[in-house]
């Protein structure tokens, strides 16, 4: 169980009198936004848009530009994830230039708001810049590359990151890890290895994630996971924590057996995490979603966060965007949207409120 809030009490001292009032402190104050409803060991995170889809659209960069949507981010999140501005294609599109300025802006926030960062990602078979994947290297360059990217990414914002998501999606759907990622393909699966060990030494503070989708319920997915795990751990490679990307559609049903994965993560000393949770639904004509599909998203998503509560060490809680203006699902999904706890206008669906609701009874 979660330790429960300890109840505070505060102690004036008048050097007049010398005389002690015990004043307690409200238990539960007025719980307005998500982070300041939540549990003191959990931060709440959202996915801060730019980059990737983004740039399809015709609509300016918005971090950079939308001031409504800043607003948000800064009131309603204690944790940060950048959606695309640390991934390879946008942080190093050639070979020997980086791009740190969007990252820069984004970690720079974070400190000015009191947020925490998660750094995404270091080793992925997507998103990965031309050069790199039409390049023709040896396999000890490539190497050299994914190390020196490492150092030099992870050593940039030492101190500022509290969890890397270091490799992300290295197993398909059958528990293989996946031939796509050209660093698994080209130096085989020991780099996922050396990759933890690199991100550990250029930031030994950082909290080291294995990150995934599909593994929300268990199977081979999970059972790939566990192993590999077990494995890092007992090599002493400086593997921190087990995410659940939480990427859930109401075509295929609650995440009802979620808790239990995360603990077979946490039984092994693992910290754990839920790292991009929206919940995506069939949208009727007109692309406005139904009461009922509100009310069964919001269940969704309470689902998902009581998961994280119920595990010991799940201290980070992170959304793929809170707003509808700039979700990634219908690019992604056709048919399918209205995935975040907000309309394109920032006001809150019932899935706003539940998750402040639940939060808010954990925090007592
Ligand atoms: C998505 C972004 O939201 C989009 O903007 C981008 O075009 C594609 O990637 N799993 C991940 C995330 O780990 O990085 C993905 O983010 C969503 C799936």
């Amino acid at each position: 169980m979660r330790r429960a809030a300890r109840t505070v009490v505060a102690v004036l001292a008048t050097t007049a009198t010398l005389s002690f009032v015990a004043q307690p402190v409200q238990a539960h104050p007025q719980t307005k936004t998500l982070r300041s409803a939540a549990p003191r060991d959990l931060r709440i995170g959202t996915a801060v848009a730019g980059g990737g889809h983004h740039v399809e659209h015709s609509y300016p960069d918005p971090f950079t530009y939308d001031r409504p949507y800043r607003k948000v981010l800064a009131k309603e999140f204690n944790s940060v994830s950048p959606e695309n501005q640390m991934k390879w294609e946008f942080i190093h599109p050639e070979r020997n230039k980086y791009n740190f300025g969007p990252a820069d802006a984004i970690v720079k926030f974070a400190r000015q708001h009191g947020q925490a960062v998660r750094g995404h990602t270091l080793l992925w078979h997507s998103q990965n810049p031309a050069w790199l994947n039409e390049g023709t290297f040896t396999k000890a360059e490539l190497r050299s590359i994914l190390k020196s990217h490492i150092f030099t990414v992870v050593g940039r914002y030492r101190g500022q990151i509290q969890q890397w998501d270091v490799a992300n999606e290295i197993f398909n759907e059958n528990g293989e890890y996946r031939q796509e990622n050209i660093w698994i393909r080209e130096l085989g699966p020991g780099i996922v290895a050396d990759a933890f060990r690199w991100a550990h030494q250029a930031d030994p503070r950082a909290q080291l994630f294995l990150n995934d989708y599909g593994v929300e319920w268990p199977g081979v997915k999970v059972d790939a996971y566990e192993t590999l795990a077990k494995e890092l751990l007992a090599q002493r490679v400086p593997l921190h924590g087990f995410a659940s990307q939480a990427h859930l559609s109401m075509r295929y049903g609650a995440p009802d057996q979620l808790a239990g994965v995360l603990q077979r993560f946490d039984d092994l000393g693992l910290k754990t995490a839920i790292t991009e949770l929206d919940v995506r639904m069939d949208l009727p004509e007109g692309g406005v979603p139904t009461a009922e599909q509100l009310t069964t998203q919001a269940s969704y998503y309470k689902t998902a966060l009581d998961a994280c509560l119920a595990v010991d060490d799940c201290n980070s809680f992170t959304i793929w965007g809170f707003t509808d203006k700039y979700s990634w699902v219908p690019v992604f999904f056709p048919a399918e949207g209205a995935a975040t706890v907000m309309f394109e206008d920032f006001t809150k669906k019932p899935a706003y409120y539940t998750l402040r609701d639940t939060l808010a009874r954990a925090r007592r």
